[in-house]
């Protein structure tokens, strides 16, 4: 069953049971209860059964927010068009999320300061200056962009297929450097790539490393930030002095 029906069965199943808890409850307390206080309940029951029916756990905030909002919408009565509008705009930046199972989430700049380390060792592994940088699923471009302005990169470029994410991507590219594809990741070539970098998550990891094997070149590096490619030891692993602990797994290639 994919995660979205399931997500579905499970509010419905914490309807149900709510629905049975109502009825029985009007013995102990007689009704009317508080509309709000039920929205709640549902909320925070379908957020728990979240996790233990397998869903990924950032899910919880989804299904915790689902009740909220219709309720929401109900009693501040919202133009239905408004919230198609909103979901189509969140289907416009979020594309990748049901397809890929990859949201948007950003690089954070000790990352990027950890980049400089990297471009030297690949200079010094392909015994070359000029090095080619790729960030696979680019997001809004700052990654594209920091690195088209680090002396010794003679290329950075980035491919997004998620509408508004590549639009401000390519704007920000066009105003201060690099370049930015709609291109899906799957059919970017990375034979010329010195550096490839993906943020993405755990789904894509296994079918990206043989991507990467198959196409990348001795001497040049394959990053991921925070999800390693299963059952495969990494060259490196960069622990970062960020809040996060970004955990940066360095592949050579
Ligand atoms: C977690 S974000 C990382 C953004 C950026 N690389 C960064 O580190 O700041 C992952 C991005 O990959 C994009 N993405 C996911 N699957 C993709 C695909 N098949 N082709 C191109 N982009 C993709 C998503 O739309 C999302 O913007």
């Amino acid at each position: 069953m994919s995660k979205v029906l399931r997500a579905l069965a499970i509010q419905l199943f914490v309807l149900m049971v709510l629905a049975v808890a109502v009825y029985l409850f009007q013995y102990l307390i007689t009704p009317p209860y508080p509309m709000w206080g039920l929205v709640l309940i549902q909320s925070v029951l379908a957020a728990l059964l979240t996790v233990k029916f397998g869903l990924p756990s950032w899910w919880r905030w989804i299904q915790f927010f689902i009740p909220i909002g219709l309720y929401a919408a109900i009693v501040l009565d919202v133009n239905p068009w408004l919230g198609l509008a909103g979901f189509v705009l969140l289907w416009l930046v979020f594309a990748n999320a049901s397809k890929e199972r990859v949201p948007l989430y950003l690089t954070n700049s000790t990352t990027r300061q950890a980049f400089l380390e990297l471009i030297k060792q690949v200079q010094s592994k392909q015994s070359r200056a000029d090095v080619c940088f790729m960030d696979l699923g680019c997001g809004l471009g700052g990654n594209v962009v920091f690195m088209s302005q680090q002396h010794g990169v003679a290329q950075s470029q980035g491919v997004e297929t998620a509408p508004i994410p590549y639009l401000i991507a390519r704007v920000f590219t066009a105003f201060r450097g690099g370049q930015v594809f709609a291109q899906d990741l799957w059919k970017t070539p990375l034979k010329d790539c010195s550096i490839v970098y993906a943020f993405l998550s755990t789904e894509p990891m296994p079918r990206l490393w043989e991507k990467a094997k198959s196409e990348m070149r001795p001497g040049s590096v394959f990053v991921s930030n925070s999800f390693p490619v299963p059952d495969l030891d990494p060259s490196e692993i960069w622990e970062l002095p960020d809040n996060r602990q970004t955990k940066l797994f360095i592949y050579y290639l």
